[in-house]
């Protein structure tokens, strides 16, 4: 995808009705507590796929669940635009997407307002130790997600990337957060799981190359 052709995606994806972008907000009219009310306009419980990419998650669970509301989120208005897409086409009214930087998250959703959360290959950041603290599951991301997920919310984490995995393992150990269930190879252990038979655009690219998939979902304290 070129250059130019990036940019006219992520210019259409801020105007399709079911986009919401960091740029329609200033400090006096942020979202956060305003989900039910005024963007779904039901109570449903609200779900977010972080790290989305084109929204696979979001749309798959959207579509098996309409009494949920799904929120992808990701900061790259060209991979939105494929999930946006896809929403619209199939006329899911309980999705939206939203492009912000994550680690802004308490900005756009209110105390309790998330009901679960998704990680779905996130970047490992294997290299650099000092580039930890940007894995979506440090303990630094956990602490955000603390501030707008509801006490006993679920969060889910698929990768490929076994260092990840483990990484995540050490944190949820370390903050005595409680493992709800753990899938070290996901097509070999649980390939007949609906939940997790959604393949995603980096799934697809990584199970081409024979990596293992694995999963674990936990609660914070
Ligand atoms: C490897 S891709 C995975 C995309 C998708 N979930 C998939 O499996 O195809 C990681 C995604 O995370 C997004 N991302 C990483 N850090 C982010 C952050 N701090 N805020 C928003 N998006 C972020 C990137 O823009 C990218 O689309």
């Amino acid at each position: 995808m070129s250059g130019k052709f990036k940019i006219r995606r992520m210019v259409e994806a801020a105007r399709f009705p079911n986009v919401i972008e960091y740029t329609y907000f200033n400090e006096s009219n942020r979202p956060a507590g305003r989900w039910h009310k005024e963007f779904f306009k039901n109570s449903n419980p609200i779900i977010l796929e972080l790290a989305c990419g084109k929204g696979e998650y979001t749309n798959h669970l959207a579509k098996n669940n309409p009494d949920r509301n799904y929120i992808g989120v990701d900061v790259k208005g060209p991979r939105i635009w494929r999930g946006a897409k896809t929403a619209l086409e199939n006329d899911l009214g309980n999705v939206r997407f939203l492009r912000i930087f994550i680690d802004h998250l308490q900005d756009y959703f209110g105390k309790d307002e998330v009901d679960e959360i998704w990680i779905t290959f996130p970047d490992p950041f294997k290299v650099k130790k000092s580039k930890w603290k940007k894995r979506l599951t440090s303990a630094k991301f956990l602490e955000i997600y603390r501030n707008v997920l509801k006490p006993g919310g679920l969060i889910h984490l698929k990768t490929d990337s076994e260092t990840l995995f483990n990484y995540t393992l050490d944190v949820i150990r370390e903050q005595q957060c409680s493992i709800v269930r753990r899938v070290d190879d996901v097509y070999r252990q649980a390939k007949d799981d609906e939940l997790l038979s959604v393949k995603t655009h980096y799934e697809k690219i990584h199970l081409k190359k024979g990596k293992t998939i694995r999963y674990v979902v936990f609660r914070l304290v």
